[in-house]
């Protein structure tokens, strides 16, 4: 497709900017470590480390959350408040907001090339909620269901009519309904968790009885639902997808394969990489003996830091192995930080827990220096919000979690600063994590389907600004097909 020299450059400058120590260095550290007495900071971090410009008064933004506006909006940053921030630093922020694919709503998922700046969209579309949905996963099944229409659509054109579809990690199977009601699909929905396929179950009956209740006629069935409750591995969804088109045998002659698409919204960790390798044996396996052929897929991942150990490297022979703090920090969006006032008061809450979490930890292993104190290296658990509200508070509570007299202990705001703008730096650098991840499968998935007659693509099929912050698709289909 399009842009592949450009990709491949592309995940190159990924790979090289994230590798390099100074950045790699925020993933090796926790922000706890910060506050020990003997943590020494790499040289090259003294740009912010020792940043604290005299005239930024305590009206202002905090540091970070002055980086955090150069870092997302930086044309709205007055010359005043951009004076403050040091070149070195801006520059840093600029090559970090420039390493992340555009994730624009409704294009496909590209480097920035000549963009500048990723904007957080501006027009959010909520759907209205469906049925025991959140507004968040209707907009997914809705957008999904819109595009499979399209894509289907077009397969049908091009003489390819796929009416079997098979949802893995259905969850509560929103999406497989959804694909039956409205497009009259065959749907398989599967999931290991009974509690997941017995909500599914429960919703289906609700569902119908909403219909009733409302005196609408159901819509007239030609598709169907099956639920099946197993842990998918390449080999069971082979086994379990064989098995269920099986039942259909008698609408299909003998010899014809039954064309099958899968499905998967947030299928978490290696489930997503599961899905796509059963996807390519099945398309390379000449054996003859399967009754059914891949036709297309569309995954949407999640959850980086579940994936098996042995899929946390490079899938293109990169040399890179993430650490547990790139695949959590994968999962943040700092450009939808302000996409509602909640959500920007819930950032500043995580910020302030991250820094008075790091702070206590510090003031802990002071006491320990001097006196014996057992609960050196122990941790606060969870704590109410509202202990966060004043450092009195916060020290009353973690006094008495401890055992220890901590209602002294000074708030040393020059620390704090330093662990949010660390923080603020874990979060922007996550975006990159996962454009490499993204474009590292895509240019795998490119690679293995050479010669397959199938092409890949992602599609930021969702709007961040929803809530929905993984929204790439990741889409395999007849390369004959253009794809929207
Ligand atoms: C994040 S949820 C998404 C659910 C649904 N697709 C949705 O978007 O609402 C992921 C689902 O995948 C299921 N899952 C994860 N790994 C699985 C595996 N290896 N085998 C079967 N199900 C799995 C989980 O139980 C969960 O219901």
């Amino acid at each position: 497709m399009e842009h592949t020299d450009s990709e491949d450059a592309f995940l190159d400058r990924l790979h090289n900017f994230l590798y390099q120590s100074e950045v790699e260095r925020f993933f090796a550290q926790h922000p706890n470590g910060l506050t020990s007495r003997d943590y020494v900071p790499p040289a090259s971090w003294g740009t912010w480390w020792n940043w604290n410009p005299t005239d930024h008064g305590s009206s202002n933004p905090s540091r970070w959350e002055l980086l955090w506006q150069y870092y997302s909006e930086p044309q709205k940053v007055d010359s005043d408040q951009r004076s403050l921030i040091p070149g070195e630093l801006r520059s840093f922020i600029d090559s970090i907001r420039d390493l992340q694919l555009v994730r624009t709503c409704d294009f496909e998922t590209r480097p920035p090339s000549t963009i500048s700046v990723c904007p957080a969209s501006a027009d959010v579309r909520v759907e209205e909620a469906i049925h025991g949905m959140s507004p968040k996963k209707a907009h997914e099944v809705t957008r999904t269901v819109e595009y499979l229409k399209e894509v289907l659509g077009r397969l049908s054109a091009s003489g390819l009519h796929v009416q079997h579809i098979v949802d893995v990690g259905a969850g509560q199977a929103y999406l497989s309904r959804a694909l039956r009601d409205s497009l009259g699909l065959h749907v398989l929905a599967l999931d290991w968790s009974d509690i997941q396929s017995d909500g599914a179950k429960r919703r289906e009956k609700s569902k119908k009885k909403v219909s009733k209740g409302q005196g609408s006629k159901e819509p007239p069935q030609t598709g169907s639902l099956s639920y099946e409750t197993l842990p998918i591995n390449p080999r069971s969804l082979q086994e379990v997808v064989q098995n269920w088109v099986t039942t259909f045998k008698t609408s299909f002659q003998e010899v014809e394969k039954v064309p099958v698409l899968f499905v998967a919204l947030h299928a978490c960790g290696s489930l997503t990489l599961d899905i796509l390798r059963t996807f390519l044996f099945a398309l390379k396996d000449s054996s003859g003996r399967r009754g059914w052929r891949p036709a297309g897929a569309l995954v949407v991942g999640c959850c980086y830091n579940l994936l098996d150990s042995e899929d946390q490297r490079s899938l293109t022979g990169r040399d890179i192995k993430f650490l547990e703090n790139h695949l959590q920090m994968a999962a943040q969006a700092p450009l939808q930080w302000n996409r509602s006032s909640d959500v920007a008061k819930r950032i500043k809450l995580s910020f302030r827990k991250t820094a008075w979490r790091a702070l206590l930890t510090g003031i802990i292993q002071e006491r320990g220096a001097t006196q014996d104190c057992e609960v050196v290296g122990k941790r606060l658990g969870r704590v109410n919000d509202a202990v966060y509200d004043s450092w009195p508070s916060f020290l009353h509570v973690a006094s008495e979690k401890f055992g220890l007299d901590l209602a002294r202990a000074e708030r040393d705001q020059e620390a704090e600063g330093r662990i949010e703008i660390f923080q603020f730096f874990r979060c922007v650098l996550g975006p990159v994590v996962e454009s490499f991840i993204l474009l590292d499968r895509k240019l795998w998935l490119r690679n293995e389907l050479v010669s397959t007659g199938q092409g890949v693509r992602l599609v930021n099929l969702f709007d961040q600004a929803t809530g929905s912050a993984r929204n790439v698709a990741i889409v395999v289909a007849p390369s004959s097909v253009t794809l929207c």
